[in-house]
């Protein structure tokens, strides 16, 4: 039996300034479940590569790099080479990083077995970008957040007070691009995954259609 069959996996995709973070770190606390914030795994790893210099195109040095990275989520902390960059994983530059080093399939398949080690009892919910699509394929439940580019602007402009809101549009533009247009692992919805509009919405209440949502398919498989 495989473990996505043992810990029964929901899984979470959408683009950036979705609003997923939020939405699954509720779900995981209703559920009692444990979380995946595989974003925060590709920004550490663009944080470790930069610190020790390493270039887009030194693709074995790359690879080397993301098996062995020294990392560790202590709660709702996120611990890098045996310090907190739990912050410092947020700036828009090493996101931005992270997505372009994220196109690299050498990067992502040596990341691949630390993000489905999370999947374990009682249970997981995976934010993400191809939760649905690679890395919990056989997830009970497969979720597609979507939100209209003004309305990620509007919400990261809350979070960044003092930026340009039409600078923060065209960030996230330039992201979904990349995240889209890249060749391996795609951002978009799994053939079976139910899309849902997390714009006009409450985190609290998208959550509660999730649940809705979750409680029918476990009901249906048993
Ligand atoms: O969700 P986030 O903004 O923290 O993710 C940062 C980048 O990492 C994102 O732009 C693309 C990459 N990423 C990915 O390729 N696959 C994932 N499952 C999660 C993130």
């Amino acid at each position: 039996m495989s473990a996505q069959q043992q810990a029964p996996v929901l899984a979470i995709d959408g683009p950036t300034a979705s609003g997923k973070g939020t939405v699954c770190r509720l779900l995981a606390a209703r559920l009692g479940f444990h979380l995946l914030d595989s974003g925060a795994i590709y920004r550490a790893f663009a944080l470790a590569v930069a610190d020790r210099s390493i270039e887009d195109h030194e693709i074995s040095r790359l690879q080397e790099e993301a098996q062995a990275l020294s990392l560790e989520f202590r709660g709702d902390r996120v611990w890098l080479d045996g310090r907190d960059a739990t912050e410092a994983i947020r700036a828009e530059a090493v996101g931005m990083r992270a997505s372009r080093l994220s196109a690299l399939p050498e990067v992502r398949s040596a990341l691949l077995a630390r993000q489905r080690a999370f999947a374990r009892p009682p249970g997981l919910v995976a934010d993400g970008r191809d939760m649905g699509t690679v890395v919990f394929t056989e997830a009970r439940l497969k979720v597609f957040l979507t939100a209209t580019v003004d309305v990620r602007a509007a919400r990261r402009a809350v979070q960044r007070p003092g930026e340009d809101p039409s600078a923060i549009a065209e960030a996230i533009r330039a992201r979904d691009r990349q995240d889209r247009e890249r060749a391996v692992a795609p951002l978009r919805p799994a053939a079976d995954s139910i899309m849902l509009d997390n714009a006009g919405h409450v985190p609290g209440r998208t959550v509660e259609v999730v649940l809705a949502l979750w409680r029918q398919q476990v009901k249906a498989q048993g």
